[in-house]
C-alpha cells in the first residue's frame, strides 16, 4: 500500500464508479416501475372514459330515436303529427312502404320537392323505422 500512494484513492474511485452504475441501474428499473405504474393507471383512467363514453354513445343511440329525427328534420314539410303539409301526409305511410323503401326516399328524395340526404345513418335507419311503424 505504501508502495503506490494513488491506490487507495483508485479504490475509491472505482467503489464510487461502481456505485454511480449501480445507483443508475437502480433508478432506471424504479423509474420503469413508476411509469408502468403511471401507465397502467392512464389505462385504468381511460378504460373509465371508455366507459363513460359508452354510455354516451348509447346514449346517443337512444337519441338517435325515430320520432326526434322526424320532428327535427321531416316535420317542417310532413307535418308535427305526420298530417301533412308542404309533403304529403305520412300517418300510414307504413302501409304504403317498408321500412327500407322508406330509407331509400330519405337516401334519395323524392324529386321534385323533397331533397336527398336530409338525414343519414343511424338518423335515416331510425326515422325509417319509425315511420314504417306508422300504418
Ligand atoms: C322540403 C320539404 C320536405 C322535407 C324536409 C321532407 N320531405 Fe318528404 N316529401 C316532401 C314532398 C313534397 C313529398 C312528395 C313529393 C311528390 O309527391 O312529388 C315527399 C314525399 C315523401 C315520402 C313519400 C310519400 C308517399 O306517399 O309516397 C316519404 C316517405 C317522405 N317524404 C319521407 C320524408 C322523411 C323521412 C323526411 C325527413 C328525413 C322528409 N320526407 C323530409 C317534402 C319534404
Amino acid at each position: 500500500m505504501s508502495k503506490n500512494p494513488v491506490i487507495p484513492y483508485a479504490l475509491i474511485a472505482g467503489i464510487g464508479i461502481l456505485l454511480v452504475i449501480v445507483i443508475s441501474f437502480v433508478g432506471l428499473n424504479q423509474q420503469e416501475a413508476i411509469q408502468e405504474e403511471e401507465s397502467g393507471e392512464e389505462q385504468s383512467e381511460q378504460q373509465e372514459g371508455q366507459s363513460d363514453g359508452g354510455g354516451d354513445s348509447s346514449g346517443g343511440e337512444t337519441a338517435a330515436n325515430g320520432e326526434e329525427v322526424y320532428q327535427s328534420n321531416c316535420a317542417s314539410c310532413h307535418g308535427q303529427d305526420l298530417s301533412g303539409a308542404a309533403g304529403p301526409a305520412l300517418d300510414t305511410i307504413g302501409s304504403k312502404y317498408s321500412k327500407d323503401e322508406i330509407k331509400q326516399i330519405i337516401a334519395d328524395g323524392f324529386p321534385p320537392q323533397m331533397p336527398g340526404g336530409l338525414v343519414q345513418g343511424d338518423d335515416a335507419e331510425a326515422v325509417a323505422q319509425w315511420l314504417s311503424e306508422q300504418q
